[in-house]
């Protein structure tokens, strides 16, 4: 799906690279998790992957296609779609369906087809009932809702998603994890930026980017081996980790849970 060979990023006008010498493949069908600290270079690997930019050195090819060629980016925008933190970059109608259609119709699908990719995405995302709705009426949530229907209408093969759920609910979280899983197995490579490890117990492979490089790559028994290397990497334990860890600590544990819980940090904390 992407192959990245010797990629550096340096955005115009900066000092230091935002990404240095990246050499990573990703396969047809993997679910990669992209983790890191602010800053590490994330959201620029992302707009690489589908070229959004360009590397200023390096080559990035997707599908084997590389992108710094003008005549691929056509192809290349069909088989990845993005979706961002903030929907609000990329919602670009003023009704929720017509917001969906956007792309298909700039494929130049027949009508039949745009309405029922539309009617399906809006449904996969709980947003059906709101379909004539206007956009700027709608919640942060089902804002990213309606951004992440309008990446799965253009049917990629893969979707990059960058932050997408920072603004959902917990249910809305675990929803779009659900519809993650569900494409997953339908065959679609995922790349999933976030800052919660709790949401990538179902990535294939987790690459960790540190200071625009990446700084550690395996499976997730192979991550969660690293503990001790997360705080350099800016990572953070699950919430439930962290709270437990907090109770502890102010001596607000029920002593039921002592056990349990000393075991659970013991083991996850270093
Ligand atoms: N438009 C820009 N112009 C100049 N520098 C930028 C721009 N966007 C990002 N950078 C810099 O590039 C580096 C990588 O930024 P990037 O947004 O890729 O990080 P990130 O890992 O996505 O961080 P976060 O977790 O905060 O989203 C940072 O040092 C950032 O300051
Ligand atoms: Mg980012």
């Amino acid at each position: 799906m992407f192959a990245l060979r010797g990629v550096s990023f340096t955005y115009p006008g900066a000092v230091t690279p935002a990404l240095g010498g990246v050499e990573l493949s990703i396969r047809n069908g993997e679910w990669v998790a992209l983790i890191g600290a602010n800053g590490s270079g994330k959201s620029t690997l992302a707009k690489l992957f589908n070229a959004l930019l360009i590397p200023t050195r390096g080559d990035c090819l997707v599908c084997g296609l590389k992108t710094d060629n003008e005549d691929n980016l056509w192809e290349i925008r069909r088989r990845v779609s993005m979706v961002f933190q903030n929907p609000d970059n990329q919602i670009v109608a003023s009704v929720v369906e017509e917001d969906v259609a956007f792309g298909p119709e700039n494929l130049g699908l027949p009508s039949s087809e745009i309405h029922e990719r539309v009617f399906d995405c809006l449904c996969l995302v709980g947003l059906e009932e709101k379909r004539r709705a206007p956009t700027y009426a709608l919640s942060g949530g089902q804002k990213q809702r309606l951004a992440i229907a309008g990446a799965l209408a253009m049917q990629p093969r893969c979707l990059v998603l960058d932050e997408a759920t920072a603004m959902l609910d917990p249910q809305g979280r675990e929803d779009v994890l659900k519809i993650l899983r569900d494409l997953h197995k339908r065959g679609m490579t995922l790349v999933q930026i976030t800052h919660r490890l709790d949401e990538i117990l179902d990535a294939t492979r987790v690459v960790v980017l540190g200071k625009g490089k990446i700084a550690w790559a395996g499976d997730l028994a192979g991550l969660f081996a690293m503990r001790d290397c997360f705080n350099e990497w800016g990572l953070e334990m699950p919430p439930l980790v962290r709270f437990s860890r907090k109770l502890q600590e102010r001596n607000l544990l029920p002593k039921a849970c002592l056990p349990f819980v000393k075991e659970l940090l013991e083991n996850l904390c270093p």
